[in-house]
Order: structure tokens, then C-alpha cells, then sequence
């Protein structure tokens, strides 16, 4: 995710920005940039690199900026890559404006088609320029920096924090937050701005927290702080009592559980300019297969590793179901010397978070090779995945720290509820108002995956004090519950090292139900109408051997709760948008139960974040 600092007092700006900037570092990035009004020329001076902060800080090397305000930013492409003229800070087309921004500016293509109309001209592709040309316009209408700021703000849609100064008024910063984290530090003499605590911790501990629609212009003596229609807003200053390596987690004692939490914002990012505001179809420009090609499509090969594998489980049942395409799933490790049948009237998905996976992009080579165009799901703007796939589409997770993936999974999920749909409307399968159903509904899944976490982490704690001693856990499930079901099973077995196998449920009295005996926790995965009855005759079984059952249930299926020991409640929602809700207690109760056994639950043994080799 991207990262923003601002100064502005009597200290040099561009050390205190740097340092800032490398306390967000663990928050990922691919490009970093720094602007500071440089007092000796009277002007607004803009310093970026592609890459580390070190290449930064090497161009800035000999260069005498003196200066006591500025901006700086490290940027997590999301739109353009990677690149120099990507990165943050950007200006408006004189130079008298300097922007920098995180989330995603959802309208930007049609602001920017508008300001070109007007004569602008944009150096970056990114959605942020848009932003400094947009204060440009305002500021030729004689307003002031602070009205042209806010007039531009007005006409963005998406969710942002965004930080400004102006040639014009350089004894100012301005800033604004909406669904994006903005703080202000309060120094004696001086203040910063920042996305993230860490970057003013060692300057100050005395912070002030925006709220979503609330502006700031921040001067070395003083801040004011006002909401969307200009009201002053007055505002507790908070003592940060972490120290920085706990600010970085933002108060969370793991990265894992902060990425848990952070899902519903995930999803939000990801779902962001998605879905068209007007009529409710999903739009996905990112894909360039025309309707026939996507018509002519005889069979879809997802292909993946580990979580990312168990996504493409459910994206077969959900392209299956709605565009009816055949779908075969299969692991990279597995695929690459295979032999795979596929030819150029198919179509590969891979699935990747980080996009340097060995055996996914050896998949993506083999399929190539075998003349099968490759579309890509990735987190990570520019990785391999990215650039040697034909089309890709980006989940907007923001980067994932922990190695147990859990943001990742579900942003691929929604991701693959998305392509389902458009692909079912290229085909002509889909009506608009299906599509529309399903993206009403999709838009309520941030909420409701808040309310997961909300009503359920109480009790998770509770039950993983059951699972920690225990040799063996059973997931079970059929359809999406099972696909699931091995999603939960992995979460747990890798960072609490507690064996657990997933089964579909039918598939019990085959064999695995010779070890459901007396105490061994069975979690049943029962969320899909479908198949709601067979499961529950499969948690019979189980009970009947005295396994102890938790249960995943909707809200209003109330028998469930006296057939089972423990039940953990979803929201109701259609059934294809049920995984993307369910996984969240599996993942918390993963979690919980590697805490109740001193696991290192970010670093699991063994395991690496990104597998770069085979
Ligand atoms: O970066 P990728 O999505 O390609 O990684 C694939 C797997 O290594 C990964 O999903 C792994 O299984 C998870 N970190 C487990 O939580």
C-alpha cells in the first residue's frame, strides 16, 4: 500500500520525509518520490526514482534542497507500473501544484479525457495526476489554494488521502482523507502529515486521526481542521503509547490479524471502479478479448499454487455456473510437466498474489507455448505473472505481509465473481439485471464482512483454546463450502502446525469417518442451499461418533444450532458470494488457535512468502 509523509516547519524537509517514508517501508511499495519547496529558487522541486528508497536517496545525493516543507510518497502501483514517471509526488502542467495520493481514483479516466479537452497534459499514467491538473483549473479561477483544493476533492469518486502544496502558498500543507488513513503528528514549531503513524513516531507521539470527508491545512504553527461542507471540526489529540515496530501493525500484535481485518477495505479497493455506478454491469477494461473470442472459448484451465489454488476452486464453480465455460483446476507444480491438453481455442487463468511464483509462471510459459492465451489475477503491478501473461487483472489487496494469505484469497474471490459475471454477460447469459443482482450484492460485502469479524472473534478465540492440543482437525463440505473448506484446512495446518484435511463431505464414510471419533473437532462448512441438507446428514454422522462439530452457518438457519457443539454466523447472501464471507472464521480461527500455541504465527517455519523457486 502506498505511504505519505508531509513536513512543513524549520527543520530541513527532504531528511525527515525520507525517514519518514522508511518507517512505511514494511507497508510495500515499487517507487518512492519527494517534493519540497526549495526556499533559495522559490520553487517547488520534485525528486523520484523507481525502486528502493536507496535509489531515491542516491538522486538526491549532492543536491543542496533547502527547504521546510515537502511531501513524499511511496507508491504500490496500482494504476500504470511501476516506473519513474508513476511515481508520487505529481503536478499540475505549470508546476505550481504538487499532489500525492493512496486508494484509487475511480473516475479518473473520464476527468482526465475532460482535462485534456481543456489542454492539459498528463506525464504519468496514473489516476492521481488528475488530481493536480484538476487544482490547476480552480486556481485559474482566481480561488485560493484551499477552495481550489476543495472544489477538486469534490469531484473525485473512489476513496483516497491525498496531500497538496502549492508554489502559490508554500507556508501550507493541504490534505484530505475519504476511506483512505490520514494522521496528523503535532510537533512543537512543526507538524506532518502522514498515511500511517510510523512515518512521525520519531518526531512526535502527540497525533490527531482524520475521519473520512474531514480537510486539513496544516501550517509549522497550527492546524485546522474542517468537515466536507467547511464546518471546523474540533479534534481529541491521541498519545501514541506503541512503539514503532507495534505502530507499523497498527496497534495488532500480528501482521496476519491486520490483514484480516483489513479484508473489507480490500474487498472495497478491489470491487473500486468495477462496477459501472449507472447500470450495475461489471466492467472490466482491463480484459481485451473481443465477445467472440470469449464466445469461442471451449475450456478454461485455471492454474495455481497453494492459496491462490484453492481460489481457482471456487472460480470453477462460479465460471461453471454463469458464463458455462468447463473449468479444470489444476496445481502449477502439477500442470508444468504434464503435458496439459490445451490449445488456442482455450483460455489459462493464472492465479497469483505475488506474481513471482516459479511454478505458476513456468504454467504460464507451457501454455503459451501450446499457443493458449493466459489471462493473470495478481496483486503486484509489473510482476513476472503481470508482464508475460496477455491480459491481467489486478486485485487491489495492497501488499500482504504475513505468509499465510488471507487479503489475497479473498480480493481473488471477489475478482473471480467479477470475471464469472462478465464473462456470462459476454456470452449472453447473464442479463444486466442478474449482473445488476449480483453487484448490488457484491457492494454490501465489505459490510458484511465486517460483521463477520465483528460477531464472531469472540467466540474463535474460545474454540481455538479447543483446538490447540488437538492431533488432527476435519474441514467438510460440499460445492463452494468444500472448495473452502481447503482453504480453511491450509490456514491452519501452516501456521499452527495442527494436521488438517478437508473433505467433501460425502466422501466420509469412504474412509476419513473411521477417525472422527470422541473429540476430534470436525468444522462443517455448511453455508450452500443446494447442498444444505446432505451436509447436515453428514454432520450427523459425525455427531453420532461424538466429533465435536463447529459449525459455519447462515444467520437463519436456526436448526443448525442444535445439531452442532458451536456455530460461528454469516449474513445470508446468494450462495456464489457465501466463500468469499465463510473463509474469514476459518482464517481467524487459524490464527487464534497458532496464538494459544506460541507459533510464530507471521513467519511460519519452513515457509517463504513469495515460492521464486521450485
Ligand atoms: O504468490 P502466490 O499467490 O503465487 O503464492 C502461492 C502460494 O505459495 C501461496 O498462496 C501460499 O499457499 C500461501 N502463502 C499460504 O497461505
Amino acid at each position: 500500500m502506498c505511504g505519505i509523509v508531509g513536513y512543513i516547519g524549520n527543520r530541513q524537509a527532504a531528511p525527515i520525509l525520507i525517514d519518514g517514508l522508511a518507517r512505511l517501508e514494511y507497508r510495500g511499495y515499487d517507487s518512492a518520490g519527494i517534493a519540497v519547496f526549495d526556499d533559495g529558487r522559490q520553487d517547488l522541486e520534485i525528486v523520484k526514482a523507481k525502486g528502493r528508497l536507496s535509489e531515491l536517496s542516491e538522486r538526491l545525493n549532492g543536491r543542496r534542497l533547502s527547504s521546510v516543507v515537502g511531501l513524499g510518497h511511496t507508491r504500490w502501483a496500482t494504476h500504470g507500473r511501476p516506473s519513474d514517471a508513476n511515481a508520487h509526488p505529481h503536478c499540475d502542467c505549470s508546476g505550481a501544484v504538487v499532489v500525492v495520493h493512496n486508494g484509487i481514483i475511480e473516475n479518473y479516466l473520464e476527468l482526465k479525457e475532460d482535462l485534456i479537452a481543456r489542454g492539459h497534459s498528463f506525464r504519468s499514467e496514473t489516476d492521481t495526476e488528475v488530481i493536480a491538473h484538476l487544482i490547476e483549473e480552480f486556481l485559474k479561477e482566481s480561488y485560493d489554494m484551499e477552495t481550489a483544493f476543495r472544489r477538486a476533492v469534490r469531484r473525485l469518486q473512489g476513496s483516497f488521502a491525498i496531500g497538496a502544496i502549492c508554489k502559490s502558498e508554500p507556508e501550507k500543507l493541504f490534505a484530505v482523507r475519504n476511506e483512505s488513513p490520514l494522521i496528523i503528528g503535532i510537533g512543537s514549531g512543526e507538524n506532518f502529515i502522514a498515511s500511517d503513524i510510523p512515518a512521525v513516531l520519531s518526531y512526535t507521539r502527540d497525533v490527531q486521526i482524520l475521519n473520512d470527508g474531514e480537510f486539513c491545512v496544516v501550517t509549522k504553527s497550527g492546524v485546522i481542521i474542517s468537515d466536507i461542507d467547511g464546518a471546523l471540526v474540533n479534534k481529541d489529540v491521541m498519545k501514541i503509547q506503541w512503539d514503532a515496530k507495534g505502530a507499523e501493525k497498527a496497534g495488532y500484535p500480528h501482521f496476519m490479524l491486520k490483514e484480516i481485518h483489513e479484508q473489507p477495505r480490500a474487498v472495497k479497493d478491489t470491487l473500486s471502479g468495477r462496477i459501472d455506478r449507472k447500470t450495475g454491469d461489471v466492467v472490466l477494461n482491463e480484459i481485451s478479448l473481443t465477445d467472440q473470442q470469449i464466445k469461442a472459448i471451449s475450456k478454461i484451465n485455471i492454474v495455481a499454487c497453494g492459496t491462490a489454488y484453492h481460489a481457482g476452486l471456487v472460480g470453477r464453480h462460479l465460471i461453471e455456473n454463469l458464463a458455462r465455460i468447463p473449468v479444470e483446476v489444476s496445481l502449477a507444480s502439477e500442470f508444468r510437466y504434464a503435458d496439459p491438453m490445451i490449445d488456442e481455442s482455450m483460455l489459462t487463468i493464472v492465479i497469483s498474489q505475488s506474481g513471482e511464483t516459479a511454478d505458476t509462471l513456468a504454467a504460464i510459459r507451457e501454455a503459451k507455448a501450446k499457443a493458449c492465451r493466459v489471462l493473470a489475477i495478481t496483486n503486484v503491478v509489473g510482476s513476472s505473472v503481470a508482464r508475460e501473461s496477455d491480459d491481467v487483472i489486478y486485485t487491489w489487496a495492497g501488499p500482504e505481509i504475513a505468509v499465510a494469505s488471507t487479503k489475497a484469497y479473498t480480493t481473488q474471490l471477489v475478482t473471480l465473481v467479477l470475471l464469472a459475471i462478465y464473462l456470462g454477460r459476454r456470452r449472453g447469459l447473464v442479463s444486466l439485471e442478474e449482473a445488476k443482482r449480483l453487484t448490488d450484492e457484491l457492494q454490501r460485502l465489505p459490510g458484511n464482512l465486517q460483521k463477520v469479524i465483528a460477531d464472531n472473534e469472540e467466540n474463535i478465540r474460545r474454540y481455538a483454546k479447543l483446538l490447540r492440543d488437538c492431533e488432527s482437525v476435519f474441514y467438510i463440505g460440499r460445492g463452494l463450502d468444500y472448495a473452502v473448506s481447503q482453504e480453511g484446512q491450509l490456514k491452519l495446518k501452516e501456521i499452527s502446525y495442527i494436521h488438517a484435511e478437508a473433505l467433501a463431505a460425502g466422501e466420509l464414510k469412504h474412509g476419513t469417518l473411521a477417525l472422527c471419533v470422541e473429540g476430534v473437532p470436525v468444522i462443517a462448512l455448511v453455508t450452500q442451499k443446494k447442498t444444505r441438507e446432505k451436509t447436515r446428514s453428514n454432520i450427523k454422522e459425525v455427531k453420532a461418533r461424538d466429533a465435536t462439530v463447529i459449525a459455519l452457518a447462515r444467520e437463519s438457519d436456526h436448526e443448525i444450532a442444535g445439531e452442532v457443539d458451536y456455530v460461528l454466523w454469516l449474513p445470508d447472501m446468494d450462495d456464489m458470494l457465501m466463500p468469499t464471507m465463510l473463509v474469514v472464521p476459518t482464517q481467524l480461527l487459524a490464527y487464534y488457535t497458532a496464538v494459544e500455541r506460541g507459533c510464530d504465527v507471521d513467519k511460519p517455519r519452513n515457509l517463504a512468502k513469495s515460492v521464486t523457486v521450485e
